[in-house]
């Protein structure tokens, strides 16, 4: 039997039934008795945008899937690359076909030099990387204008994969022009992460060795952060996609969404928190400002997990490898007990509040040597995979332009004051 609901419009005392499907109701049965009437949710809390088969999140559980794979499974065992060619494709490739595709991404690393001497490096010598990857993404499509082809699946999937390949290019330029460092060009004998590294932190050796425990951290990261169904930056890419813009253009605004505080730019905002807690002793203060309202907790939180989410247990646990190898930060022991604190809090206990995944990124972040402002690029190079897998989704299905309704709360009709006849409003 499918289960459905039945609204009635006490007006009129007419109904309609909707059969609930893969756990959504279709507005169109809504629409056709209600007209007019819209269905109010300001932060799309309880609004499915569309169909997906990319990720699944069981908020309630903690269970988060990439395609039906476990993420413990993935972080485990798979590369950053395979999940990526996993979320863009459907499923994990073959020996061949993954192959083919670590060719055809290795072989589009390179940014286009006038691209990074001309633009790039214009930018004021502190600019924010993040800053300075969202504007880069924008300009990058009057580079490729054959993108705004986004009808032709080949079309699409060239651009997919230059925007894979290059913005790790373009984040770690970023960052050795705001220190002040030459430009390290893609070792395309290193593998995704490693050649990331490479451009990063390379000096003068001929070639970057990293340690293998680094580079897996960093792979994990990748993995962990690759999609995570409609969160605020994959919805923004498919509204900007909806308009049929350019995937530059959308990755672009979809990397802006991700930079805000409340989302990407948490792990960030973490930090700040933790050096501003200082020690120890300041734990309890601190919790009592929060639970005033005075600050929130960053790093804790989330709208779809109201459990431990995944991805910070996995996270905490890669942490303790980055640490022997690195030394122990301070920081950790006011993050392990802030963590105590609020989960035996009636505060969190009550609004159902845990460390998400920016709780403990950063602090393995600032171990691997990452300077605070690229931790949210650091979000950014994996999340491509995951907003470009969404754009695709969302293309192939041929959606309809986002348009949503509001439900208009100003004046009424009023007629025109000449400015000379005005009075200042309260
Ligand atoms: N610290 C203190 N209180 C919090 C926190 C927090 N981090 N998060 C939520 N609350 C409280 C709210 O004040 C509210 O309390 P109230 O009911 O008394 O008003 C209640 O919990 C519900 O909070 P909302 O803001 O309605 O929750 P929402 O789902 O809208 O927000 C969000 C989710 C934005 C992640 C929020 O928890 C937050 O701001 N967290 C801190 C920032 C952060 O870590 N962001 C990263 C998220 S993961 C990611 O984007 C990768």
């Amino acid at each position: 039997m499918t289960e459905s609901i039945t609204i009635t419009d006490n007006r009129t005392g007419e109904s309609v039934e909707i059969p609930i499907l893969n756990g959504g109701v279709d507005s169109g049965g809504w629409a056709k008795l209600l007209g007019n009437v819209w269905f109010s949710d300001d932060a799309f809390s309880h609004t499915a945008i569309g169909e997906s088969s990319i990720t699944q999140i069981v908020g309630a559980e903690g269970i988060l899937r990439y395609r039906g794979y476990p993420i413990e499974q993935l972080a485990l065992r798979s590369t950053y690359l395979e999940v990526a060619y996993l979320l863009l494709f459907g499923e994990l490739p073959t020996p061949d076909q993954f192959d083919g595709w670590r060719d055809e991404i290795t072989h589009h690393t390179y940014i286009h030099e006038n691209f990074r001497k001309r633009f790039m490096e214009s930018f004021r010598y502190d600019a924010h990387p993040m800053g300075v990857l969202v504007s880069s993404l924008a300009a990058l499509s009057t580079y490729y204008p054959e993108a705004k082809d986004i009808e032709d699946p080949e079309v699409r999937m060239r651009q997919i994969v230059r925007l894979i390949a290059k913005v790790p290019t373009m984040a770690a330029a970023a960052h050795r022009f705001s220190i002040g460092m030459p430009f390290v060009y893609p070792d395309n004998d290193l593998d995704f992460t490693s050649n990331f590294l490479s451009m990063m932190f390379r000096v003068a050796e001929p070639r970057y060795h990293c340690h293998p425990a680094v580079r897996r951290a960093l792979e994990i990261l990748f993995i962990l952060h690759a999609d995570h169904s409609q969160n605020c930056s994959t919805t923004t890419a498919r509204v900007v996609g909806s308009a049929h813009a350019d995937p530059y253009s959308v990755v672009a605004a979809a990397c802006a969404a991700l930079y805000g505080p409340r989302h990407g730019g948490a792990n960030e905002a973490v930090l700040a928190m933790l050096r501003d807690i200082g020690s120890y002793e300041n734990v309890d203060p601190f919790i009592a400002d929060v639970k005033a309202g005075k600050c929130r907790l960053m790093g804790f939180g989330h709208r779809v997990y109201k459990n431990y989410d995944p991805r910070a247990r996995i996270i905490k646990e890669a942490a303790d490898e980055v640490f022997q190898l690195a030394g122990r930060s301070p920081l950790l022991d006011i993050a392990l007990k802030l963590e105590e604190v609020a989960l035996a809090d009636e505060y969190f206990i009550s609004r159902r509040l845990y460390p998400n995944v920016d709780f403990y990124s950063g602090l393995i972040y600032e171990a691997l040597k990452f300077p605070t402002n690229m931790f949210t690029v650091l979000f950014a190079i994996p999340r491509t995979a995951g907003w470009l897998a969404h754009w695709s989704e969302m293309l192939e299905r041929s959606s309809r332009i986002s348009r949503p309704r509001q439900l208009y709360v100003g004046h009424p009709e009023r007629d025109y004051v000449p400015m000379a006849e005005r009075t200042p409003s309260a």
